[in-house]
């Protein structure tokens, strides 16, 4: 068999690539989710936030961001995923100083349960709570995010809507080495239930299909307002996402409205206090 040995197979970019890794270049934005968090504390409650919960964590990127901030600055981050949190821990809060990995602790819990000292901010990011199907699970859990919050604290969430919203399609956008499919897979009118996933492709050609998949409810605005004022919170306000003059897309920046503009998609954040 000389010289008739396996062909050794070439890596392509999707084996080496990190799922993790990708999903926080391509969905997440620390810096500004953090920087929008600490310049609505402040207009709203006047003084600075310092402890900090991370509902959904996943790596906990976020919550990794907001220790950095402050030297007073503690987080909590919750997921029921072990996987994601010790990735997390070795990708992220190992880049932390020792001082920093002190004031940050890492829960693998439910958020329907879990116990943390009362916070300024709990942050639910990414519309990670549209997994909760049912009014009652979503009423749940705002009532146990209110009662987390110290008197003045506040929720930070996130939405999505826009007559594109329910269809079934797939949009891409180009990053430095790869590209991010979002890809709303189906979508059923009686329940506003949504299968999602990213995919990742690569320039030879490789990808990770489904890297991430979500089974999700597509939740409306005034639903969640309701809820949340259902739970007690009454100081509720609705940030939209600005749109670059030039191609029309999101740009990142975000102004207090009263109310919306029939976009085809659109983004908010979500701010509630009592
Ligand atoms: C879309 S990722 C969000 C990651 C990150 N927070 C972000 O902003 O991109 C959703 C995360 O929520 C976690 N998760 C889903 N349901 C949960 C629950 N009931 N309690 C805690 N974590 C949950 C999943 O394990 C997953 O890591």
């Amino acid at each position: 068999m000389a010289g008739r040995g396996r062909q050794k197979a070439t890596a392509t970019m999707a084996d080496l690539a990190d799922r993790y890794d990708l999903y926080q270049q391509s969905v997440q934005c620390p810096e500004a989710d953090i920087d929008f968090v600490l310049e609505q504390f402040h207009i709203l409650r006047r003084r600075k936030p310092h402890i900090l919960r991370e509902d959904f964590c996943g790596t906990a990127y976020t919550a990794c961001e907001w220790v950095c901030r402050d030297d007073k600055n503690r987080a909590f981050g919750v997921d029921l995923d072990l996987e994601v949190l010790d990735w997390g821990r070795q990708n992220n809060v190992k880049r932390l100083t020792k001082v920093q990995q002190g004031r940050i602790s890492l829960m693998h819990a439910n958020v329907m349960e879990a116990e943390t000292p009362a916070v300024d901010v709990l942050l639910a990011m990414n519309f990670s709570y549209w997994t909760l199907l049912t009014r009652r699970r979503v009423q749940a859990y705002f009532n146990r995010v209110y009662k987390v919050l110290v008197d003045d604290g506040l929720l930070f969430l996130d939405c999505y809507g826009g007559y594109d919203a329910p269809r079934e399609i797939k949009e891409r956008r180009r990053l430095d080495n790869f590209t991010y499919v979002w890809h709303q897979e189906d979508f059923d009118p009686l329940t506003s239930e949504m299968k999602c996933n990213i995919h990742f492709k690569f320039p030879d050609k490789s990808r990770i299909k489904k890297a991430f998949s979500y089974k999700w409810r597509l939740w409306t605005l005034p639903e969640i307002r309701e809820m949340l004022e259902e739970a007690g919170f009454s100081d509720i306000h609705i940030y939209w996402e600005q749109a670059d003059e030039k191609t029309g897309e999101g740009n990142g920046e975000f102004e207090e409205v009263t109310r919306g503009s029939a976009d085809p998609g659109w983004i908010t954040y979500v701010v509630a206090g009592r």
